[in-house]
């Protein structure tokens, strides 16, 4: 198989190299086009551009895989736990038993945060969106860490990658806890990352708050299948801020904002929206004629994904464990479960999105299970922050350590006005 392409476009032409990796598709190495043939590429939205090389994570598309560091996420799913899953992302490889102790150590020890970043809460309204509280409380981080904030020196990036992936759970329970008036609770450092989440979230100190197992392995797993996803929107974001050099916690909260869209996180939030909007199974044919619609801007949430053209894995294992945990919450005919697969059943044999290549995807069931656990909606896409930071943090890492990173500066195709002179106001129309 070749290992360039011949371009050759107007009176130009060069052979640009192509690479390959481990698995997927090869790619053209574009880098020369310009100096070689003074075209740029245009890709809008980046349906076909490979923006860096990654070791992370794989996703295949037509065949439905997912992989973190090669490891498929099904079996991480049924075998592994949330922190064996940040400390593989984060590192490479699966930890022993000793580096997985010292790890989790370490994170439980940076799950404080700094006491004046409570009054940071005062300022929001208590109606406030928490993904707002989120994004501005973590891009406030930075202001309280002066002794690691230098990128090149791994030991400051390690650090706060630690700090990062730490308090990202207590500064979303505190956003949590302010909108419904409760006092913040404190991490516990005998309890486990979801189950000390859980205990941020929804103890209160007038009573014990038992920690339900069944909620704990719910909330673990749930953390381990929105924990990274390659290049998504909300990654690229914050490779793209870390390429100029700004600091991990303003990169964090950059991808927190960018995660809040319908079209990518906040899809979760808006799937609960959508089916409370359908109402009933005898509603979802008129509303899929919506959805059908060119001139109706109605999109079914939750389904459809720019790289799976088939189930999406996390999906298959979200609706198992919605089963799962609401029959273990002894939540028998969950109304909005049922409907939801009832237009999952109805969309999955229409032509239009059989035709499109629309399946469900990670956003979901997601909803209908945090839902069941106690989360109000305007949470879900925050719990979707908290997992997605251990990604997010391993994706800067791995574009601060790329000897081939460079500030990213895309190119455009200008349509604009030509160059003209200007017109003093009194000579205007
Ligand atoms: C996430 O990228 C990631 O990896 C993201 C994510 C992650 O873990 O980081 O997986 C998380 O963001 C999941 C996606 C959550 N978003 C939603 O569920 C919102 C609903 N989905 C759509 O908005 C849409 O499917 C996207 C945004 C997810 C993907 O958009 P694309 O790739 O740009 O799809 P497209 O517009 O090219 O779709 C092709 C066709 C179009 O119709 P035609 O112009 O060909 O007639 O399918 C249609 C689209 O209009 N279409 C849908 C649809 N999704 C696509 N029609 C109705 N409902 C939908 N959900």
């Amino acid at each position: 198989m070749s290992n360039t392409a011949n371009v050759v476009v107007g009176n130009k032409k060069t052979d640009l190299p192509v690479l390959s990796g481990t698995a997927g598709p090869q790619v053209v190495d574009i880098r020369k086009l310009y100096n070689d043939t003074g075209y740029f590429t245009f890709d809008p939205g980046f349906i076909a551009t490979a923006s860096c090389e990654s070791k992370i994570t794989y996703i295949d598309g037509d065949e439905g895989v997912l992989l973190y560091r090669g490891y498929p996420i099904e079996q991480l799913a049924e075998h592994s736990d949330f922190t064996e899953v940040q400390y593989l992302l984060l590192h490479g490889e699966l930890p022993t038993a000793k580096q997985k102790q010292e790890f989790e150590r370490t994170i439980t020890l940076h799950t404080m945060v700094h006491d004046q970043l409570t009054r940071f809460f005062n300022g929001f309204r208590r109606d406030a969106h928490p993904m707002g509280v989120m994004v501005g409380t973590v891009g406030a981080l930075s202001a309280f860490y002066h002794d690691s904030l230098d990128i090149n020196d791994p030991q400051h990036r390690l650090i706060s990658s630690h700090r990062l992936i730490a308090k990202i759970p207590t500064i979303a329970a505190m956003a949590y806890k302010y909108s419904v008036g409760q006092p913040f609770v404190y991490p516990k450092n005998n309890l486990k990352y979801a189950e000390n989440f859980l205990n941020m979230m929804f103890s209160v100190p007038c009573e014990e708050y038992k920690i339900s197992p069944t909620l704990a392995k719910a909330m673990d797993l749930i953390f381990i299948l929105h924990a990274d996803h390659e290049q998504n929107a909300s990654t690229s974001t914050v490779r793209l801020a870390g390429s100029s050099g700004a600091n991990p916690f303003a990169c964090i909260a950059a991808g927190i904002a960018c995660l809040w869209g319908p079209s990518h996180g906040g899809a979760n939030e808006a799937v609960l929206k959508m089916l409370h909007e359908i109402g009933s199974a005898d509603k979802v044919k008129d509303f899929l004629g919506k959805v059908k619609d060119k001139g109706d801007n109605t999109k079914l949430m939750g389904f459809g994904h720019r790289v799976y053209k088939n189930f999406d894995p996390r999906a298959t294992v979200m609706r198992e464990t919605c089963h799962k945990v609401l029959a273990e919450l002894g939540v028998k005919n969950d109304p909005l479960l049922k409907l939801a697969m009832e237009l999952e059943k109805i969309a999955l044999e229409d032509k239009y999105f059989v035709d499109r290549k629309l399946y469900p995807n990670v956003d979901f069931y997601s909803g209908i299970i945090l839902r069941a656990m106690g989360f109000p909606t305007a949470m879900f896409t925050v719990l979707f922050a908290v997992a997605r930071t251990t990604g997010w943090i391993a994706q800067w890492n791995e574009m601060i350590e790329d000897p081939a990173q460079k500030i990213g500066r895309p190119r455009q195709l200008y349509t604009g006005a030509a160059q003209r002179d200007y017109v003093p106001i009194a000579k205007r129309g």
